[in-house]
């Protein structure tokens, strides 16, 4: 008898702490007459890609498990938030804490926890396509986990990595085509797959994925860390303000992604409208001088931007010690494009006592600008060949990069055979192949140019048999 007393108090307390754990996950649906939160049946989904791979590339991993760590503290489940990224970062030797990554110089590890869906050779673009749509069968290698969404559901797309005109960097298989990318966000919208979409975008040229591209009727609002024709930048970068930690011979993280990440730590995202973050946002990335900073852009369906950040990113809890957003000072950055190389000479500068390392670094050094070099000498000439002078021009206000997005990736596939592999600093010739096509450049006579072009040329390490080519 003496028992029955305390297996109901027992059971009261259980009955106590399920209703509070409850009310917990619940907390979101109690501030929605405040911040127009929908009350329908409606779940939050994410998909975050880090599309780079190497120790030289760390910031845009670190940037992707950044992303992860606000979204779960926001209250999404892991079911609802897909990550691809290579994941070489955490045990690669280079990394002076092993086990763990950062994205800011006094942040805390972002790595644990996040679900590892899709890595190495299965970051790819036809995976990250069968996520969004949702396609099972269509998926190859990772988990396997999609974006099961239904009609009402938010999805927030999250992308940080190399890009350049059209298209956007894959650490495995062909980049990532705007139109590709788009004609999937269409396909999304015509069989309902969602209620509101939201993508943020950090890359090079990242206006141009959307410029002239993505119907403002989708109900898909995006914004991208440049416009169609600057480059983005790497921040936290090694002898610069402010510094990562002793240790790091490499970036933590890029100037547009971190903004974003350290407002939406430092606000309440019940309140903050997409609208605020955009215009905070711009402002830091602009970083008070457009040659070392870039235009944030926005596009698609705008209106979309007066609903708050809990809507798409969830509800974290403000963080008591945050990096310090509020400042709105010079960040010293490194363009997207030299970042590595530039990374590769500050760990060759300090390692005066590692003449083994420092020998080997030097070789890559030396291999990747000649390369580069080749790469650019190489597209000029076949430029000046093909199209003359003066038209390595940009499109108007307002158009798309090319009309033929299958003539562009035979100017790639044909270029890449006969001059090595684009790489994530080449692609960025992509607008002089759209050009060649928007001129009515026949395949057929870049082959003709590219093969004298690039007679004789050993590929070495980028030959596209190999690592694959970029279309
Ligand atoms: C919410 O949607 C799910 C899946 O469509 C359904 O099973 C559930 O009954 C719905 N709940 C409410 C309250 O409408
Ligand atoms: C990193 O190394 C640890 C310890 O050996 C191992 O458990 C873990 O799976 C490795 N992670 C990756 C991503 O290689
Ligand atoms: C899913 O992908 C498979 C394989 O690529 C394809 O055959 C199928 O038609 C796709 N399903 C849908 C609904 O698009
Ligand atoms: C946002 O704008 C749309 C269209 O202008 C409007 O219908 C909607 O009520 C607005 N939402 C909020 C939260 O203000
Ligand atoms: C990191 O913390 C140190 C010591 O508190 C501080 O001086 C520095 O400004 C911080 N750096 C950043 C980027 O917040
Ligand atoms: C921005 O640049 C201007 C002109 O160079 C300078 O006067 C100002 O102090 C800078 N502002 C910040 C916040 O660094
Ligand atoms: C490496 O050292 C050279 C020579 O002192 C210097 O010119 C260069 O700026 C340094 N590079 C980096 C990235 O620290």
């Amino acid at each position: 008898m003496a028992q029955w007393p305390s297996v109901f108090q027992l059971n009261l307390l259980l009955l106590i702490v399920l209703v509070v754990q409850f009310s917990e996950a619940d907390r979101p649906s109690l501030f929605n007459m405040f911040d127009h939160e929908p009350q329908e049946n409606s779940t939050k989904w994410a998909v975050l890609v880090a599309g780079s791979n190497g120790y030289f590339n760390y910031r845009h991993q670190a940037d992707i498990c950044h992303a992860y760590q606000i979204l779960k503290r926001g209250g999404l489940k892991d079911e609802h938030i897909i990550v691809f990224m290579y994941d070489d970062i955490v045990n690669s030797s280079l990394n002076p804490r092993p086990g763990v990554i950062i994205n800011s110089p006094n942040g805390s590890d972002v790595y644990a926890g996040v679900p590892k869906d899709y890595t190495g050779e299965s970051v790819t673009a036809d995976n990250f396509y069968a996520v969004l749509l949702g396609n099972k069968t269509a998926v190859k290698g990772g988990s396997g986990k999609v974006v099961a969404s239904k009609p009402n559901d938010k999805i927030f797309v999250y992308y940080s990595d190399h890009g350049a005109a059209g298209v956007l960097g894959m650490p495995a298989g062909p980049l990532v085509y705007a139109n590709d990318f788009i004609n999937v966000l269409k396909t999304m919208h015509a069989s309902q797959t969602y209620d509101k979409m939201v993508i943020y975008l950090e890359s090079c040229q990242s206006g141009s994925i959307f410029e002239g591209l993505l119907p403002t009727d989708l109900n898909i609002y995006v914004t991208t860390a440049s416009n169609k024709q600057e480059n983005s930048f790497g921040t936290y970068c090694p002898g610069m303000n402010p510094p990562p930690p002793p240790g790091f011979d490499t970036c933590l993280g890029d100037l547009y992604s971190i903004s974003w990440m350290e407002d939406s730590e430092s606000e309440d995202l019940h309140k903050e409208t997409l609208e605020q973050q955009y215009l905070k946002v711009k402002k830091r990335t602009y970083n008070n001088d457009s040659s070392e900073g870039s235009h944030v852009m926005q596009y698609g369906t705008l209106c979309i931007s007066n609903e708050t950040l809990s809507i798409y990113q969830g509800s974290a809890h403000k963080k008591l010690s945050t990096n310090g957003f509020q400042s709105l000072d010079f960040m010293g950055v490194v363009d997207q494009r030299d970042a590595d190389l530039y990374s590769m000479w500050t760990m060759y500068n300090k390692s005066t006592e590692k003449p083994q390392l420092r020998e080997e670094l030097l070789k890559q050094i030396k291999e990747i600008t000649a390369h580069r070099a080749h790469l650019d000498i190489c597209v000029d000439e076949i430029k000046g060949y093909l199209l003359g002078k003066g038209h390595g021009s940009v499109r108007g206000e307002g158009s798309a990069l090319v009309d033929d997005w299958g003539c562009l990736k035979s100017m790639v596939r044909v270029f890449e055979t006969y001059c090595g592999s684009l790489t994530q600093y080449g692609m960025k010739h992509t607008r002089t192949f759209a050009n060649m096509c928007n001129n009515g450049v026949t395949t057929e006579a870049m082959e003709k140019v590219s093969k004298v072009a690039c007679h004789g040329y050993n590929m070495g390490q980028w030959n596209p048999a190999t690592v694959g080519y970029s279309a």
